[in-house]
């Protein structure tokens, strides 16, 4: 809950979220300028590690300067690997030529990549540090809203292959991660407002004093640079998260499921828009989340008025909630239905989906009645 965050405020500028897996346990730091700190904690963390950054260039341009001086003050400093921005960075290719460069920057297996930029850095970056040398140290340094606080915590790495998105990669956990408040400033305030859906979706999911502490700041989330409301919602969402990676570390026990609130649904958005500008991803679950409530609402299982106001918050702060509203033509309910059947949370023919009982109560519907599905669906995307 928003108001008494079970996070310890490590001084005035920083909060620090644990990670508490049980063979060993990490933090999510989360304060401003903590990029030109980043040496003495690292210095402090592994003591024998060398440094090597990988960015894209976008981030690269904008604050690697500041992050390679703090870092070069050490004298463990290997060097930088820029990588384009964008999805696309997250294939077999750059994997390769990314190896190739840590290993001829002398990157051994005591040594440290730090993954410094979004999701797609955090992926592509962790990834590589799962299998170079068998595995060498790893730290994320999430530059988007998204990755500081989604992609960078909880070990999931991996590249897109044309069979699908996501489909190579491993398990491996950071041994630290720096989300610095201040690199936010220069992000688009689209790729903001993206990153914000999936904070929305831990109140959601879980905590509805969240959700409606939400509805009461989110323009000083949001908006106004980095505040203290923006470090709680990013500190509260870190810790909602690193809650469930503790609990079910692998994706086995089922926990990690309820983090795809409004990702079935929104996956299948993100794969008819075909993975472009058209759609970002945050806004395909904005899209999914207003979906799943109003499902839940029509089933019976939801009060109307709970769909209601996701619908309006979304609306509020400029997140689409609806099918057409996807710029450039909608699918229709045959073409969702037949790309929510590809999407990995179909287990043998059978359709499982995140729906709610109220705001902070979703579950799990195994096996969904498909011609209700196909109803709304049909009424969703007009035909
Ligand atoms: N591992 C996980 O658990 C997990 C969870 C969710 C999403 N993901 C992955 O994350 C990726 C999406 O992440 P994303 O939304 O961060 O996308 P991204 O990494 O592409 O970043 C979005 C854009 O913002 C730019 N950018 C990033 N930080 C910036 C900054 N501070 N200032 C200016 N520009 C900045 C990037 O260059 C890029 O153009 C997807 O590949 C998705 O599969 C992974
Ligand atoms: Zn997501």
């Amino acid at each position: 809950m928003a108001e008494q965050i079970s996070v310890q405020p490590e001084s005035e500028a920083a909060t620090v979220v644990p990670v508490a897996l049980s063979e060993r346990r990490y933090d999510v730091v989360i304060g401003d300028g903590l990029i030109d700190d980043a040496g003495r904690r690292l210095k402090a963390l592994l003591p024998a590690a060398r440094w090597a950054v990988i960015s894209d260039e976008n981030v690269a341009r904008l604050h690697l300067p500041r992050l390679a001086q703090a870092l070069q003050r050490h004298g463990v400093y290997l060097g930088e690997i820029v990588v384009p921005p964008g999805e696309a960075s997250k294939c077999f290719a750059t994997l390769d030529g990314l190896c190739q460069r840590l290993l001829t920057l002398g990157v051994e297996r005591g040594d440290c990549v730090l993954a410094f930029g979004g999701g797609v850095v955090g992926d592509l970056a962790g990834f590589a540090a799962s299998i170079l040398r068998r595995g060498v140290h790893l730290v994320q340094l999430p530059t988007s809203l998204l990755a500081q606080v989604d992609s960078a915590i909880g070990g999931k790495t991996g590249i897109d292959t044309p069979q699908g998105k996501n489909l190579i990669g491993s398990f491996y956990q950071p041994a630290l991660v720096l989300a610095d408040l201040g690199v936010l400033e220069t992000l688009p305030e689209r790729e903001l407002k993206a990153g914000y859906a999936e904070i929305v979706k831990y109140g959601l999911i879980a905590d509805a004093e969240f959700f409606a502490w939400l509805e009461r700041v989110w323009r000083k989330v949001l908006l106004a640079g980095p505040t203290e409301q923006r470090r709680r919602a990013i500190a509260t969402s870190a810790s909602a998260k690193a809650d469930v990676v503790a609990e079910d570390e692998f994706e086995r026990s089922g926990a990690r499921a309820l983090l795809n609130l409004g990702h079935t649904f929104g996956h299948a958005l993100e794969a008819f828009a075909g993975y472009s500008e058209r759609l970002l991803h945050g806004e395909a679950i904005a899209i999914g989340m207003a979906l799943a409530f109003r499902y839940s609402a029509e089933r019976g299982l939801c009060a109307g008025e709970d769909a209601a106001r996701v619908k309006r918050h979304f609306d509020a702060v400029g997140l689409p909630t609806a099918i057409s509203q996807i710029p450039g033509g909608k699918p229709t309910a045959a073409e969702m239905l037949a790309l929510m059947a590809q999407d990995k949370k179909v287990k043998g023919g059978k359709l499982n989906l995140i729906l709610a009982r109220g705001i902070g109560a979703a579950f799990v519907e195994e096996d969904v009645a498909m011609d209700q599905l196909t109803d709304f669906l049909q009424r969703e995307c007009g035909g």
